[in-house]
């Protein structure tokens, strides 16, 4: 099956979606929650419910599936968010991650500059206001801890402001302990934490989100070769799982725009109401951070091609993205409100999230509550389905009622067990984006939704 197969593609531009819609929609169904909601909250920091945590670990599988399983030229690793704290002195976040930041002296807001529209930069002036600002002064992102119990002989480090500086570290070990060699690439999933002083947009700019890596390392004389292949492919990964390409593009960043790692770097960038943000960085951080672990370290990290001999310090690609602006863009993406339509006399809210990534792949439903021949042959069914995917029963208002629920959380089939399956097993399956129903086999189900659901269905 291909990427783009199973999945609807919505040709006209349907109009950008407010984010409040989604923060509603995500606390009403059960996506995403305020964390430590009944404490006042914490600026920055979400947790997820229910429906959000399988659609985040759809989302994490399938990517790990496309980038580590069906690559044999990369492999994984999890390593932990607390490392050595000269990690980060080695890396460069101590000394160059920081926001500039600036005050009004008026309205007491605070502002990045590199946030602020040039007139106001040049001006010295509030954009809120008009005030005067502050000279800049300099925030670190990082986040402190301490390790150790006796006070007075804690270690200060860091929690990982980003996720891959653990692959630098375990690079050796994988080279010697699996059977990899130049070019080969390591991946990881795991949360990232900063200090961001401009939280806010929901899960967009966190304090605690999760980033995806893919650290893929090269002959120098390779790096643009692979460089440009990974631009590609990540494109393409994200078109995959769209309806609006046309809100998707690359974009290189300008010399002042690059993180000091970077030589060179692009965005996959996604419009929203936010207008066109970073979903992902393609960065060529070249020979940096394995020379810096070498020289903070003391243990060298170059390798010796096993055929030509040659000793160098491999180049290295970086895609890097976000799990949570994956999961917000998906249902930015994703949602609609139809309007009554036809046969359609309510109009609905319809996720429109591709069938792989979708939390719930079925629900099945008695058409009526009070028959119990169609309550057990539901429950049956259920109780099958949900052994292969996730299955939801649900018999509480009328079908269409039901329907309509399902719709909201992206369910894309629901199986409706009516009068007819009673006399020959077979019933009707809805599909969420069309609403076009057909009759199937009892039998015949299983198969059928795994083939639309599963992305690596044989
Ligand atoms: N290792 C490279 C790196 O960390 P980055 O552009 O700072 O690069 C990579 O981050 C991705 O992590 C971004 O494209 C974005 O998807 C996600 N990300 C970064 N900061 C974030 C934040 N504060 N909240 C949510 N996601 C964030």
């Amino acid at each position: 099956m291909t990427q783009t197969e199973d999945k609807v593609l919505s040709t006209e531009d349907t109009p950008l979606v407010p984010i409040e819609k989604i923060v509603s929609l995500s606390k009403r169904r059960g996506f995403v929650y305020p964390n430590s909601e009944i404490y006042g909250g914490v600026s920055g920091i979400y947790d997820f419910g229910p429906l959000g945590v399988e659609l985040r670990n759809n989302i994490r599988r399938y990517w790990w599936w496309s980038m580590v399983q069906t690559n044999d030229n990369i492999v994984g690793i999890e390593g932990s968010i607390i490392t050595h704290p000269r990690v980060w002195e080695a890396s460069g976040h101590v000394e160059n991650f920081v926001d500039r930041l600036v005050d009004c002296k008026n309205c007491k807001r605070r502002f990045r500059v590199d946030q602020l529209p040039l007139e106001n930069v040049e001006q010295n002036k509030c954009p809120e206001c008009g005030g005067e600002l502050t000279e800049p002064r300099l925030f670190n992102l990082m986040m402190e801890t301490y390790i150790g119990v006796v006070e007075g002989e804690r270690m200060k480090t860091y929690l990982r402001g980003e996720a891959c500086q653990n692959i630098y570290l375990d690079y050796d070990n994988v080279l010697k302990s699996s059977r990899m060699q130049i070019p080969f690439g390591i991946c990881q999933i795991g949360k990232a934490f900063r200090n961001e002083v401009t939280p806010g947009n929901f899960l967009f700019r966190q304090r605690e989100f999760e980033q995806w890596d893919l650290q893929f390392f090269v002959h120098p004389s390779e790096m643009q070769k692979w460089f440009d292949y990974w631009k590609e492919y990540r494109v393409k990964w994200y078109e995959g799982i769209i309806n609006h390409k046309d809100r998707l593009r690359l974009r290189p960043h300008g010399p002042d725009e690059l993180a000091h790692y970077a030589k060179q770097a692009f965005d996959i960038e996604y419009r929203t109401v936010l207008g066109w943000q970073e979903w992902e960085g393609i960065h060529w951080r070249q020979d940096w951070d394995l020379s810096r672990h070498s020289e903070y370290s003391g243990h060298d990290l170059s390798y010796t091609d096993p055929e030509t001999k040659e000793r160098y310090i491999p180049w290295i690609v970086e895609t890097s993205g976000g799990v949570d602006r994956t999961f917000l863009n998906l249902l930015l993406d994703a949602y609609e409100e139809e309007p009554p339509s036809g046969k359609d006399k309510e109009g609905r809210t319809v996720l429109h999230l591709h069938p792989w990534l979708a939390p719930v792949k079925v629900a099945v439903l008695p058409l009526q509550k009070n028959k119990e021949e169609l309550v057990t042959t539901a429950k049956d069914i259920h109780n099958r389905l949900k052994r292969l995917m996730v299955s939801q029963y649900d018999d509480v208002a009328n079908i269409g009622r039901r329907y309509r629920r399902q719709d909201e959380i992206g369910t894309p089939f629901c199986v409706t067990v009516d009068f007819q399956t009673l006399e020959d097993s077979t019933v009707t399956v809805r599909e969420r984006d069309s609403m076009g129903q057909i009759r199937l086999a009892i039998s015949e189900l299983p198969s059928y939704l795994l083939q639309r659901v599963t992305w690596n269905y044989a």
